[in-house]
């Protein structure tokens, strides 16, 4: 019997590790439940809307732990995950430890076990802004350096690993975003109508906005910059804005509030995310995560930042980068409104980047795969 652990602990990799474990579970029933595939959640998110709503909706089976770290200061955050990972890898033994993206929890799980010896995988490696003040870049840069298996979503990400001088156990398997995201697409179709008309919104008749990335909510005149922007811009069109508990934080600590006219909601569902992604007419975000599903459903995005990892997004014509100024904000936006002839977006995989995850773990583990190199 193969056993593998996931490490997970926020949104995006509740997101990432549902399809991963259907993908472990259809390769398990395959070989006659030959894989026992160990949860460990964290804690690092823990609201419903942050958390249990993407097991229930995404049909992940619950974590076999649940940590319960909580928020905290970078280093007390990880720093508590480390310890409470290490006594879970100790007693489970896994044979190799996945770990996700590039939260703390990502880090956490990627040190705890390589100082333990044990295997590290990396879904989503590669990925590089080349700007180390954001807490993200660290936490990748560091996860790749100790990992065994790197699994990459595009050849960006593994030419970025080959400057750094990692080409061992290197994989280009496409996206786990897109797996999910296209497994979800005719549900997303069929419910839409129902979905948008919660908050009420028409299709092709609002913009979708999301902010809560350290470098935006972190500094208050960049955070006061956005939302000035987003003023101006509810002016002329509907914006619906799901809120991160982060960012609601931080405008509370700033005595910022956000213009009226703008349809602020608690974070939502991935289901419902994808449906207001899918039918928004620009897409204003500083996450990761919401600029390539803009770039999948061909919605233009416009990103509150100054440097992305997601640089296909920007240089095939779909994605601008606005950073936090007010004006360039609107102006991008109205940029994005216009005609623009933009080439079809290039599939991050082929939807089966879960699957090929899955197998050449397994492979590993079972000394079948001796690791390979990457080829450039
Ligand atoms: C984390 C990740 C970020 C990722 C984001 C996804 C790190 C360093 N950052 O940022 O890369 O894009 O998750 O959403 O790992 N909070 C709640 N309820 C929750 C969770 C958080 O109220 O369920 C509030 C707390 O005030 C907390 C703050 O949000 O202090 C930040 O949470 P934290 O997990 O530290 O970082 P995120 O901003 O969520
Ligand atoms: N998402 C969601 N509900 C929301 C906001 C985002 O389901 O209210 C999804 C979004 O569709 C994407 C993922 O969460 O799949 C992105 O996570 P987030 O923006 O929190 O983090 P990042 O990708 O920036 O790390």
């Amino acid at each position: 019997m193969a056993k593998i652990i996931s490490i997970l602990g926020a949104r995006p990799q509740f997101i990432k590790a549902a399809a991963v474990s259907r993908a472990m579970g259809r390769l398990s029933t395959s070989l006659a439940n030959r894989i026992r595939h160990v949860l460990v959640h964290t804690g690092q998110h823990y609201d419903e809307n942050m958390s249990d709503v993407f097991f229930e909706e995404m049909e992940i089976p619950k974590p076999d732990y649940n940590l319960g770290i909580g928020s905290g200061l970078h280093g007390q955050q990880t720093g508590r995950m480390l310890e409470a990972i290490e006594q879970v890898l100790l007693k489970e033994q896994p044979q190799v430890c996945i770990v996700y993206g590039d939260t703390n929890s990502t880090l956490a799980g990627a040190l705890a076990a390589a100082k333990l010896h044990m295997p590290v995988a990396h879904v989503e490696a590669g990925l590089r802004s080349y700007d180390r003040r954001m807490p993200e870049e660290v936490n990748r840069v560091l996860t790749d350096h100790v990992s065994d298996l790197l699994f990459c979503p595009t050849q960006t990400a593994v030419v970025n690993l080959a400057r750094e001088g990692i080409n061992k156990g290197v994989y280009l398997v496409g996206d786990v975003m897109f797996d999910c995201v296209q497994s979800c697409l005719q549900k997303v179709r069929s419910q839409a109508e129902r979905i948008l008309g919660r908050f009420p919104v028409s299709p092709g008749k609002y913009i979708l906005a999301t902010i809560h990335r350290a470098e935006n909510t972190g500094d208050q005149a960049r955070l006061k910059a956005i939302l000035t922007a987003l003023g101006k811009l509810s002016r002329e069109y509907q914006i619906v804005l799901p809120l991160h508990p982060r960012t609601a934080r931080y405008l509370e600590n700033y005595g910022l509030s956000i213009d009226g006219r703008v349809k602020v909601t608690e974070p939502v569902s991935y289901l419902t995310m994808l449906a207001l992604e899918a039918n928004a007419r620009v897409i204003l975000t500083d996450s990761g995560g919401v600029q390539k599903e803009a770039y999948w459903l061909k919605v233009p995005c416009v990103t509150l930042r100054d440097r992305t990892e997601w640089v296909e997004t920007v240089n095939e014509g779909w994605n601008t980068l606005a950073g936090a100024d007010s004006d360039r904000i609107c102006q991008a936006v109205h940029v994005a409104l216009g005609p623009k002839d933009r080439p079809e977006p290039v599939r991050y995989g082929e939807a089966d980047a879960a699957e090929k995850i899955c197998r050449i773990v397994l492979d590993f583990v079972q000394g079948r795969h001796s690791v390979s190199t990457a080829q450039i």
